[in-house]
């Protein structure tokens, strides 16, 4: 019997949902096999597999938090090289707990993967879609998430569930995904046949497992009531910090949205206060910390760019679709021009600081760059802005770069540059006879670089990593801090 205690969140105003068993005690659902009373028994004895569709940063933890619940999963990629990891149970990714459990999943038999989504869709009652959806020519780009949901929708069966997870424009789960889906393929409808969901990913890279299985409540909205109540009790199995369940799944789309916008505002902020206290001659990170602990307040760091595939991305989203119901988006379109320009403002400092030591001008310098992946801990570089740190200064003609990056040991994309830009783990050789190092991703080691190291070259601290001023002299300078 199911145990359900449902509250409402005060401070979301959303209904939160916690099952306190893992039996499935849901009544009067559609025929099917997913509303079955032993759902959780099911999905532990493989009978219900669950398929993840993408095994990147997102589809990977998912996979991996369902194969620790003990359930049988099929992973699909369409990339090569993730399928011979996952299939030999590693993974390309250094998320931590990912390669336990594909490891141990592989050895047990419970961890299947496939490259054929058709295949996986008819071997599965959950299909949950991690694919990504970029921003391509000012607006969203569905192209890869429409393909996978038709193969979906080739081998959905009654009673089936699909979840839709990526951050996606309102309305396309329901008027883009739910009708690929519905079509003639299947022959099924939504609610009636099978089930659908929309569950958007909070994960923070490298603690990604954590974050679902214990830090945030599942966000779930379905395509109808049986589609809700189905989709909260089979989260409940994972998710232990509960369920928010939301009335539609336009306005769960729009939430996740609102999370990233909310951030790249929120950095766009701190950004403007960090340059007016560099003119002010008010350190902004002791104005920040002291500002931050009164309780309404939480400004984010500044720094010299927004990356990743999710924060500088939904903003965009949202520009986009206020463009097409012609209403203005004023402070988040004005927030993505601040985060967009602080790569030139970054570069302009750094330069000015090289030029004050006096020592040579840039044409002569070697620059040296700390961090190619889009932020400290973590090898991801989608949207680095350390991509557009290497182009202000190919601008202002740069006589050579060199990147270090403690879990980046590789990136072809350097390679299409007109200058050679190397590529290091190893910060002695990156800072070897340079002449200019410049802190782009705030990596945790980075707190450990002093003086001795540097050999007293100029040092940019875009992040506010390095603030011990005491131990730099002259030749730092930190974002947010005067000279
Ligand atoms: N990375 C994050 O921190 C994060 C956080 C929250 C939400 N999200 C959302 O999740 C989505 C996915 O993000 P991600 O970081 O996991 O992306 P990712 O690029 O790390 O992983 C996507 C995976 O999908 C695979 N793939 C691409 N096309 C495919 C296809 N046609 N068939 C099968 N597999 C295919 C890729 O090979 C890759 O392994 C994003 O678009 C974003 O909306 C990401």
């Amino acid at each position: 019997m199911l145990h359900k205690l449902q509250y409402y969140d005060d401070k979301k105003g959303a209904k939160v949902s916690r099952s306190t068993s893992s039996s499935f005690g849901v009544s009067k659902l559609p025929s099917g096999r997913l509303n079955d009373r032993k759902i959780a028994q099911k999905i532990y004895s493989g009978e219900f597999k669950i398929a993840v569709y993408g095994l990147g940063h997102v589809g990977s933890a998912m996979a991996s938090v369902w194969l620790r619940a003990g359930a049988h999963v099929i992973g699909i990629d369409k990339s090569p090289t993730v399928l011979n990891y996952a299939r030999e149970g590693k993974t390309h990714l250094p998320e931590p707990g990912v390669g336990d459990a594909y490891g141990e999943g592989i050895k047990s038999g419970r961890f299947v993967v496939r490259d054929n989504l058709e295949r996986a869709s008819r071997e599965s009652h959950l299909k949950m879609i991690c694919v990504p959806v970029l921003f391509k020519d000012g607006s969203a780009d569905l192209s890869t998430l429409k393909e996978v949901a038709s193969e979906v929708g080739k081998g959905l069966k009654k009673g089936d569930m699909v979840a839709v997870n990526p951050s996606v424009p309102p309305g396309t789960t329901e008027d883009v995904i739910c009708k690929i889906l519905e079509n003639k393929s299947s022959g099924l409808l939504v609610e009636k046949d099978f089930y659908l969901v929309y569950n958007p990913e909070r994960i923070y890279e490298g603690r990604a497992i954590e974050d679902i299985e214990v830090r945030y409540p599942a966000v779930i909205a379905g395509a109808g009531p049986a589609s809700t109540q189905i989709g909260t009790e089979l989260y409940s199995l994972i998710f232990k910090k509960g369920i928010l369940t939301m009335s539609s799944i336009r306005a769960a789309e729009a939430e996740k949205l609102f999370e990233g916008v909310y951030r790249d505002v929120n950095i766009a902020l701190s950004n403007e206060l960090a340059k007016l206290c560099e003119k002010l001659g008010v350190d902004f990170w002791e104005a920040r910390e002291a500002a931050n602990s009164q309780p309404f307040c939480n400004l984010h760091k500044p720094g010299v760019g927004v990356g990743g595939a999710c924060i500088p991305v939904y903003p965009q989203f949202v520009i986009d679709i206020a463009k097409r119901l012609r209403t203005d988006c004023e402070i988040i379109s004005r927030s993505r021009i601040m985060n967009n320009s602080m790569p030139a403002y970054c570069v302009n400092e750094a330069v000015q600081l090289l030029n004050e030591s006096g020592k040579k001008s840039i044409a002569n310098s070697i620059v040296t760059l700390l961090g190619l992946s889009f932020r400290g801990g973590v090898s991801d570089t989608r949207l680095s802005p350390t991509y557009d740190v290497i182009q202000e200064f190919l601008n202002m003609g740069v006589k050579e770069i060199r990147i270090h990056d403690p879990l980046v040991a590789k990136d072809s994309r350097l390679l299409g540059y007109p200058i050679k830009i190397s590529l290091t783990t190893d910060i002695h050789e990156a800072l070897q006879h340079t002449d200019l190092v410049f802190l782009v991703a705030d990596h945790p080691e980075y707190s450990l670089l002093d003086q001795k190291m540097l050999h007293g070259v100029p040092l940019y601290d875009g992040r506010g990593v390095l603030r011990k001023s005491d131990l730099f002299d002259s030749n730092l300078k930190t974002i947010g801090v005067a000279r």
